[in-house]
């Protein structure tokens, strides 16, 4: 990302830079010049600096790196040549890339910035949004922040304290409620607006602000929130732009939100996507529905909550959650209407896919949300861990409960598949999705009789532990011949105590070597070499209650990780026997040779794990 923009900064030095901000809405425009003074008059260092501990070291400057974990320095910071280099994980751009990376801004945010502390102005600062120019936006963005002062104070005061008590009865501490300067909108004649007018706002502004309402009639404009605990939502940069607030009684609606204005649009914002952003390189971002369940989910720990503001999740916020995390975790009920959301947001998402980021899918229990399941202990991440990656949530919607017997059906499941295919509009990741559908369509449609109906019950098994180990191995191939792509080496470089697995194994290796995986199903293949007895036992369910990782049905993610773990296993299994072995050598052959082996093991076991 950042090398990208370095290059296209390089590349249009002196010619002009449109930027599309999808998070603000106005396109700026910004010469390559304009980008060369600001880089001149910075001191890279000082902007570094402000996160990383720098120690001067000859021309350079080093510290720990903060893009990877390190205990000794790798990252240098060079003033000469503007930019910053980890030698450790190659993290390496100038200063509005450290701000984007490391500060989570985007290009322009960061641009201005940077630009305000040298004290240059943007070449089209007028640009912005309905033409209205930045000085015109200080008073709205000063009266939403008297405002929000206001409302967090009368949270604490006596009078009010039916507010505090309705916060607590909802379990929120202090902390939280002033680390998301939650606070209080009394009813009454007029108060805020009392206020506000003693700080010398007007009667416009609080109603450009969103504060005051007006009816349809003539009548004068009333207080927008009445009785209600307050949440300010802020933007990116932690600027409180907008209110929702919560009725502290029953009633109708239980939550309202600021209207539109110039600082505010609901569908480019995450609530707690500020607080969120402090995190972002230690917390999965988690998208939920609402107020309460962000800020429950980061009182319980889990700081990458964040959610729309009362509306589906739209473009824009799916690219501004991708700005924190890659792959940001979606979660929905698990009741009809939940599903039905949670579909929609899969298909949404498929246009925007680009390699490395992509959506994932948690399903709530029903009648639970995330603020309800945090009060029960550790079932919120058991949620997470369950998450389903795009596209196993895609097929799961399409064929959940349902039969697909007819060819009328079959066809129908794959024209849908093709559908969503052809929405994507990265070609790699097309490819990939293609030849994914098709994978499970033979896998869950086609070859259905070989799923394994239930793996609870846990039985006692008479094969040994390695015997297992290579049963499941080549289950999760079978189920999962894409993953053969990363890992047919490893499977090459295995060998298999019993003749007739490693002959399938050969025989796997074989079917991979011959071309397109798609065109006939590896467990036809495997039929037809012979192998049928060797497949019942693989997909025996006293192999399967072993890794439900192995079965059909599990995700391309759970199967990846159940081979990784696998693999590792038998590998490190058979290092230490081999060491003890060994050992056992040495103690009856106290020769040179013996120890030697010994030792030779001892350093490649230790390098391996
Ligand atoms: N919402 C809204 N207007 C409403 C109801 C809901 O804008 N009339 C939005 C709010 O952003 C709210 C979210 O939808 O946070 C979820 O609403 P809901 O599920 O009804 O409430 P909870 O978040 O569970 O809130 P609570 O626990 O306070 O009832
Ligand atoms: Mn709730």
């Amino acid at each position: 990302m950042v090398n990208a923009l370095g290059k296209l900064k390089d590349l249009y030095q002196n010619t002009l830079l449109i930027i599309i901000e999808p998070t603000e809405g106005p396109i700026l425009q910004i010469q390559g010049k304009f980008l060369e003074t600001l880089r001149a008059r910075l001191s890279i260092a000082e902007v570094v600096g402000e996160k990383v501990k720098l120690t001067r070291k000859g021309r350079e400057f080093m510290g720990l790196c903060p893009f990877h974990h390190e205990k000794t320095p790798s990252f240098t910071v060079n003033e000469e040549k503007e930019f910053y280099h980890c030698f450790g994980c190659g993290a390496h751009g100038d200063a509005i890339g450290f701000l984007m990376e490391a500060q989570k801004y985007s290009f322009m945010e960061a641009v201005k910035e940077l630009a305000s502390r040298v004290g240059l102005s943007l070449p089209e600062e007028t640009s912005e949004k309905g033409g209205t120019s930045q000085e015109d936006l200080t008073p709205l963005r000063q009266v939403l922040q008297e405002a929000s002062a206001w409302f967090h104070n009368n949270l604490f005061l006596a009078r009010y304290s039916e507010s505090l008590r309705y916060a607590e009865r909802r379990s929120l501490k202090t902390e939280t409620l002033k680390k998301f300067n939650i606070g209080f909108a009394p009813e009454g004649s007029s108060p805020l607006e009392k206020y506000l007018k003693t700080k010398g706002f007007s009667d416009e502004i609080l109603l450009a602000a969103g504060l005051l309402a007006q009816g349809e009639t003539t009548r004068p404009p009333y207080e927008r929130f009445r009785k209600r605990l307050m949440f300010p939502i802020q933007d990116a940069q932690g600027r409180v732009v907008a209110f929702g607030g919560r009725l502290l009684d029953k009633g109708e609606p239980k939550y309202l939100n600021s209207p539109e204005t110039p600082l505010f649009s609901k569908g480019k914002l995450l609530y707690g996507y500020y607080q969120a952003k402090e995190k972002a390189n230690t917390e999965p971002l988690i998208v939920v529905e609402g107020y309460m369940d962000v800020i429950s989910l980061h009182q319980a720990g889990f700081k990458g909550a964040v959610a729309p503001l009362g509306t589906a999740l739209t473009e824009d916020q799916i690219v501004l959650a991708w700005r924190l995390s890659p792959e940001p975790i979606l979660c929905f009920d698990g009741d009809g209407a939940g599903l039905k959301a949670a579909a929609r947001a899969a298909e949404r998402v498929l246009p925007l896919l680009k390699p490395g980021y992509s959506l994932r899918f948690a399903i709530l229990p029903q009648g639970e949300d995330p603020d309800s399941l945090v009060q029960k202990g550790d079932r919120f991440q058991m949620v997470l861990n369950q998450a389903h990656s795009l596209v196993d949530a895609l097929w799961l919607f399409l064929t959940h409960g349902k039969n697909f017997k007819t060819p009328e059906q079959k066809a129908a499941l794959q024209k849908q598949c093709a559908l969503w295919t052809q929405g994507i509009q990265d070609g790699e990741i097309k490819k990939h999705y293609h030849y994914a559908f098709k994978d499970l369509f033979y896998k869950n449609i086609v070859g259905k009789k070989a799923n394994i109906q239930s793996l609870s019950p846990l039985r006692k098994t008479n094969l040994n532990l390695s015997s297992i180990y290579e049963h499941l191995l080549l289950a999760i191939l079978i189920n999962h011949p894409i993953l053969l792509d990363e890992a047919s080496d490893d499977l090459a470089s295995l060998e298999f105590k019993e003749p007739k697995l490693h002959d399938l194994r050969n025989g796997i290796l074989h079917f991979y070597a011959a071309g397109p995986l798609d065109e006939m199903n590896l467990k036809d293949y495997l039929l037809k070499q012979g192998f049928e007895k060797e497949l019942d036992d693989i997909f025996s369910s006293r192999v399967l209650i072993h890794g439900a990782f192995a079965s059909p049905s599990s995700s391309f993610e759970g199967a990846r990780e159940g081979w990784k773990e696998i693999f590792n296993r038998i590998q490190h299994g058979l290092g230490k026997k081999d060491l003890q072995e060994a050992q056992e050598h040495l103690a009856e052959e106290m020769s040179e040779e013996a120890w030697h082996r010994l030792k030779a093991l001892k350093k490649t076991t230790l390098l391996q794990y």
